[in-house]
């Protein structure tokens, strides 16, 4: 039996989130400055046999779901080559990305050629407009074909990732549970979080999972839960009573799911984060551009599992914004 990592309230952790880069081909209002961006150097992103290491490594202490996150993951051209690498490790059995879509139909097939299954795009609004508004950027209609391409070469499921910011998207919530029931996508609305580049959210700002469910079940027809089919996964689900069109929550802020989280993290820059506000990291680059064997990257992982806080402090006045905006994390 292969060891597992479990923290100090027994949560087990198998589920690596691996961030690839933190550039990004658009500019969120909730994750990105709009301009001037401070990227990291080229040299000091981890190769992907680097990442594959790593892996290996994380695969003996138990972890058996990888999820690869930017920044914008696709901007590494060749991302499926890494999928494929990580394919390779026969205990890996799901390996899923988060995309923004805009390069998506482009490389959705080369990516499920490789092995991925799974893919969630991040969208936040139905119209070009809003879209503009909220990304600083053009790019609505090539999320679309993405999606639409991701569909047609088989990725299953495809889910939609919608941050729901109060005064910005409420009008949008009801297009997209009709785009939902169209497509047979899953749209998962989130709660926005304290992780922007400007430090502006505020409280105030959250629109919360309840509201949401309000409106749909308003607007559109009546919401049945589904049971959580994977107790590590953030989200809770619904489906319309109708039987068309699935929906998610994902509320960080208001129903925080820190008790059962299974997850850390690697960034682009080789720092092993323990939670999305930690405020520690550990350097594993330095172990292994140092030189450091596979025991000891394995002792920095329980070192960081095992250093893992309760959960975030979002909603007492102990919070702290960590340092790193969410692109140079990697949600
Ligand atoms: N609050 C909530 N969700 C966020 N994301 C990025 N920044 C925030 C934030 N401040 C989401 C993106 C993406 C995922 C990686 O995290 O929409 O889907
Ligand atoms: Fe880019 Fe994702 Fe951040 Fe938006 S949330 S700016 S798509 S990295």
């Amino acid at each position: 039996m292969t060891e597992q990592l479990v923290d100090a309230y027994g949560r087990v952790h198998t589920n690596l989130r691996i961030s690839v880069t933190d550039r990004c081909n658009i500019r969120c209002f909730y994750c990105m400055p709009a301009d001037n961006v401070q990227f990291m150097e080229k040299a000091s992103l981890l190769s992907f046999e680097e990442i594959v290491r790593f892996a290996k490594v994380a695969v003996r202490l138990g972890v058996n779901k990888v999820r690869l996150t930017g920044g914008e993951p696709l901007v590494r051209r060749d991302l499926h080559k890494l999928v494929a690498m990580l394919k390779a490790i026969p205990e890996i059995h799901d390996i899923g990305v988060t995309t923004n879509g805009i390069l998506l139909a482009d490389q959705a097939q080369d990516l499920y050629d490789a092995g991925m299954r799974r893919i969630n795009v991040s969208l936040d609004a139905m119209t070009a407009e809003k879209f503009k508004q909220i990304t600083r950027r053009e790019g609505f209609e090539k999320v679309i074909e993405g999606i639409t391409a991701a569909q047609r070469v088989g990725f299953r499921p495809v889910k939609v990732n919608a941050v729901a910011v109060r005064g910005l998207t409420e009008e949008e919530i009801v297009p997209m549970g009709e785009f939902a029931r169209r497509t047979g996508v899953e749209i998962r609305f989130i709660e926005y979080m304290p992780l922007d580049a400007d430090n502006a959210w505020q409280r105030e700002k959250v629109l919360f999972g309840h509201e949401i469910i309000d409106i749909l079940s308003r607007e559109i027809g009546p919401l049945v839960a589904l049971g959580q089919s994977d107790p590590g996964a953030p989200a809770t689900d619904f489906q319309f009573q109708d039987g068309k069109g699935r929906i998610g929550l994902i509320a960080s802020v208001s129903q925080p799911f820190c008790m059962s989280c299974n997850r850390f993290r690697i960034t682009a820059d080789g720092k092993l984060r323990n939670c999305l506000f930690s405020l520690e990291e550990t350097d594993v680059k330095a172990i292994i551009r140092g030189g450091g064997s596979d025991d000891e990257i394995a002792d920095a992982i329980r070192n960081s599992v095992a250093a893992k806080k309760e959960g975030h402090e979002i909603n007492t006045a102990r919070f702290i914004q960590p340092d790193r905006p969410m692109y140079s994390i990697g949600g």
